[in-house]
């Protein structure tokens, strides 16, 4: 039986569609989000994924989401879950029921540039190198164990328009890489 992959993300959703490009034919992917106007669904329709919309909107308060979403996800019982632009954050019993299981992709070399719009944040900053980290989900925002980076220069003629594309060309590589070396060795090791 394949390995189960849940990505929940809630807007463009480039990183979901390179992930479902290189590893749909080695593991069952399924999307989640909780926004119905996320360019991501439509990847997903035009990849013919599996998808759930959760609307977020439709839930009173944020308790009654993350309920939901945990209800969800407990039933789906996946092996990997990959943040890749999810918006919400997770409650810390999601996060601890499926602890190990949870990976985020942040264009920064964390601890860096934390939070939102990290990317014109590391170029504001005027560093001269920045990157990609691929991360264990805990707790604390952008705070898991670091599972891998990778760097990328800041050219002193780069706008902020070349950085993103560089950092998303770099994010459309590795991730689906990270993710397919873990559940690579769950396959292996189930065996
Ligand atoms: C990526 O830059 C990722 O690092 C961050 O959110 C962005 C999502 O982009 N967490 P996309 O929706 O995959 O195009």
């Amino acid at each position: 039986m394949k390995n189960k992959l849940i990505i929940l993300a809630s807007g463009n959703g480039s990183n979901f569609e390179s992930i479902v490009k290189k590893l749909r034919n080695k593991y069952k992917i399924k999307l989640i989000s909780e926004n119905k106007d996320a360019y991501v669904l439509q990847r997903a329709i035009q990849l013919n994924i599996d998808y759930e919309l959760i609307n977020y909107k439709n839930f009173g308060e944020r308790e009654s989401y993350n309920q939901k979403l945990f209800e969800y996800m407990k039933k789906e019982d996946p092996d990997l879950i990959a943040l890749a632009g999810y918006m919400k954050i997770l409650p810390e019993y999601i996060v601890e029921y499926f602890s190990g299981r949870i990976l985020n992709i942040h264009p920064s070399l964390l601890p860096a540039f934390k939070g939102l719009n990290a990317i014109k944040k590391a170029f504001d900053y005027g560093v001269k190198y920045t990157g990609v980290t691929v991360h264990y989900v805990n707790n604390e925002l952008d705070g898991g164990k670091i599972i891998t980076q990778e760097v990328v220069k800041i050219e002193p003629e780069d706008t902020l328009e070349m950085l993103e594309e560089k950092i998303h060309k770099l994010e459309h590589r590795l991730y689906p890489k990270v993710i397919d070396k873990i559940l690579r060795k769950l396959t292996i090791s189930r065996r």
